[in-house]
């Protein structure tokens, strides 16, 4: 499979591994638009979107999710985000000439009391659960789409039914954490704290199937390459194990021997959850092969790592993501902004003076020989020329240079430090982001392919270090070599 592709989403806990096994499938120029720069809420944004991407596929993951807490709290974003996206996002597929969408919903699309274990067949026999109906309807609208689009237009949208994922790099954030983390976060709380007892939600008496990301990863990736049909296809792995079980379960893993309270005051959600796979087994060849135990126990180890690497979770990108992360300019990247928004608004007599006196030039004269040939002289003679494109194109790639040196040197460091390499591997990453920014800032729209490139190493890297246990500087490496290889083809002018 090698046709170019957009991943919504495909930053997040599934999106990453999505991304991670299409790319093990030969997909070379995959997208993936962050919300940050798209707004996929927003129609004009997806249309920005799929021209900066120009994709024959998209798979579509992008959503507003959470455990039943985020879900009760937000019912109405829950309903309106997903719709948003999902609607106008495979109409603007469609007009844009996509050959096949994949549409990822959800098992809270189900009926509260729905058969067990559940098959496509009985999707439309009620209403869901009322905890997260707003969001499995909200996803359910796509399967309705599909089938639509697919009738009258002969687009190819499937649509995939996974259900709850478990695994490193799940969110772990209480306010909006699915059940697995949440029980593991309580236990591991509890050891630190050296609390006694944990408390859960519900009563522990319903029961809930888990699918490791990287077997619904790998589902989804078949899928895309294989499937085209109109009817639905579960995406689980079998298993059905009681909330009570599973509390047992993580406490034993983790450590925690203390009592399991039950909160009856709080809800328990949809009684039993287990899916029917024949349709996946028979129709795409798939089925799950990550055993729960070990698949739970990857997932302890990873968050136990992401817990002693200091300052993992407020990596910045991730910290950006949340609407946190403020970058701190320095002298050079201050010069860039007053170039680039005197160019912006065509003073090109401000910006060549800015340029002349700032040190963002004096620092490519200084860095001239690891720069593409003449670039100062080149980007100067832009500004004189009034050549905006020009200009940007001579910023662009003095940053990229600035990233791809800072990469070389995490990687120098890493190797010649015996300190825990988690912390240097953040700081180094946080000034690289520094660079990233402005790169993109500047070529955004001109450069999509360098932009996205860029961007997917950066993620990389940071998916990387996130699951890089604390003592392992080889694997934090590797990601700083991955970035600058990638930067280093793109220095090329
Ligand atoms: N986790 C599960 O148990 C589970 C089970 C079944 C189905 N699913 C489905 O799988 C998909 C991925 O879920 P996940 O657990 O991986 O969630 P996640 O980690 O929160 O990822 C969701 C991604 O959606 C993107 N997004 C959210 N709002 C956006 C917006 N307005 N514009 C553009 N992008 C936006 C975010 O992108 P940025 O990172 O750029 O902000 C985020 O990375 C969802 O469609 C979900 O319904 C998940």
């Amino acid at each position: 499979m090698t046709r170019r592709t957009m991943v919504t989403g495909g930053a997040g806990f599934l999106g990453s591994r999505v991304v991670g096994a299409l790319r093990a499938r030969g997909v070379k120029e995959i997208f993936v638009p962050r919300s940050r720069d798209y707004d996929l809420r927003r129609r004009e944004d997806i249309q920005r979107a799929l021209k900066d991407a120009s994709p024959a596929l998209v798979v579509h993951l992008a959503a507003r999710v959470g455990g039943i807490g985020a879900n009760l709290a937000h019912p109405a974003e829950f309903f309106y985000d997903n719709l948003m996206m999902g609607a106008q996002l495979v109409d603007e597929a469609w007009r844009a000439g996509v050959e096949k969408f994949v549409a990822i919903s959800t098992i809270c699309a189900y009926p509260k009391l729905t058969p067990v274990p559940f098959r496509e067949a009985d999707l439309w026999n009620g209403y869901p659960e009322e905890t997260n109906a707003p969001y499995g309807l909200a996803k359910k609208m796509l399967l309705v789409q599909g089938q639509a689009y697919r009738q009258q237009y002969g687009f190819d949208v499937i649509h995939l039914l996974p259900v709850n994922l478990y695994g490193p790099g799940d969110n772990f954030d209480p306010a909006s954490s699915h059940v697995i983390p949440a029980l593991i976060k309580k236990c591991l709380d509890a050891i630190d704290r050296g609390d006694r007892e944990i408390v859960c939600w519900g009563d522990g008496s319903p029961t809930r199937e888990f699918l490791y990301v990287d077997d619904a990863a790998e589902g989804i990736a078949l899928a895309a390459e294989r499937y085209d049909d109109p009817a639905p296809v579960n995406l689980g792995s079998g298993m059905e194990i009681g909330i009570r079980d599973l509390a047992a379960l993580v406490a034993r893993l983790t450590g925690f021997d203390g009592a399991i309270r039950w909160d009856v005051t709080k809800p328990n959600g949809q009684p039993r959850r287990c899916l029917d796979t024949t349709r996946a087994r028979q129709l795409l060849g798939w089925t799950a092969t990550t055993a729960f135990d070990e698949g739970l126990k990857r997932t302890i180890a990873w968050y136990r790592e992401r817990r002693a690497g200091e300052g993992v979770a407020a990596s910045p990108a991730a910290a950006h993501h949340t609407g946190v992360y403020t970058p701190r300019d320095n002298a050079i990247t201050t010069n860039f902004k007053e170039v680039k928004f005197s160019v912006q608004a065509r003073k090109f007599d401000v910006a060549l003076r800015r340029f002349d006196e700032g040190p963002l030039r004096a620092e490519m004269r200084a860095r001239a020989a690891s720069l593409p040939a003449g670039l100062e002289a080149r980007t100067r003679a832009a500004l004189v020329a009034r050549d905006a494109a020009g200009v940007e194109r001579g910023l662009m790639l003095f940053f990229i240079a600035l990233a791809h040196d800072l990469a070389r040197e995490a990687d120098r460091q890493l190797a010649a430090s015996t300190a825990p390499p988690v912390p240097v591997a953040q700081r180094f990453l946080e000034a690289i982001w520094r660079y990233y920014n402005l790169v993109d800032f500047a070529v955004g729209q001109r450069d999509p392919k360098a932009s996205t490139a860029m961007r997917l190493a950066y993620d990389d890297a940071e998916t990387v270090l996130r699951a890089t246990p604390a003592a392992d500087a080889a694997r934090a490496r590797a990601a700083f070599r991955r970035i600058a290889e990638i930067l280093d083809a793109l220095t090329v002018d």
